[in-house]
């Protein structure tokens, strides 16, 4: 299983949301992404800032007190770009995705394995499609802790639009992915 979808674990409360949704609001966008590097060359910048301190306490109380980096992602209009290309992350083995804006309807978190089987996957790759086969998909969805392995190849396809995410990083799987 590349991906586990934790509905049992408490949503986060909508105050928490409302206070992440207005700082968006009121960055000025652009400025915000103009100190951003893009994580893998030619990818989609998807930015991220760690999340205020009585959100992360509420996380640590009710979700996990295992996550070494808790942010909100962010990533909007892009230069055309629409995906965040196929590669692995680089500081963290899960990902515990809470999703708050989906980028597009058509938004899809795509797996792949290298065609070329003697290609060891560690972190901090990156592929182009035609090396790769897809082996699974998931429309994450919103407003429900999902739980994604990060050093599985993946891409998000089709998000044309602003995505917002609550991440925290894992480096072991805490429900028996
Ligand atoms: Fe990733």
């Amino acid at each position: 299983m590349y991906y586990q979808i934790l509905d049992h674990l408490p949503q986060v409360p909508q105050h928490f949301i409302d206070k992440i949704m207005n700082n968006i609001d009121n960055l000025n966008f652009d400025e915000y992404m103009k100190g951003r590097r893009t994580p893998v060359a030619g990818n989609k910048m998807f930015p991220r800032s760690p999340v205020e301190d009585d959100l992360k306490d509420w996380i640590i109380t009710h979700i996990t007190d295992r996550g070494h980096l808790i942010d909100v992602a962010v990533t909007d209009y892009d230069n055309n770009k629409v995906a965040l290309r196929p590669h692995t992350d680089r500081t963290r083995e899960y990902t515990l995705m809470y999703l708050l804006k989906t980028g597009g309807d058509d938004h899809r978190t795509v797996f792949y394995k290298p065609k070329d089987t003697t290609i060891n996957v560690v972190r901090n790759m990156d592929f182009d499609y035609n090396e790769l086969n897809e082996i699974d998909s998931i429309h994450v969805p919103l407003y429900t802790w999902t739980l994604l392995h990060a050093v599985t190849v993946h891409s998000v396809e089709n998000i044309p639009g602003m995505r917002v995410a609550i991440q925290i990083g894992l480096e072991e799987n805490f429900v028996g992915l």
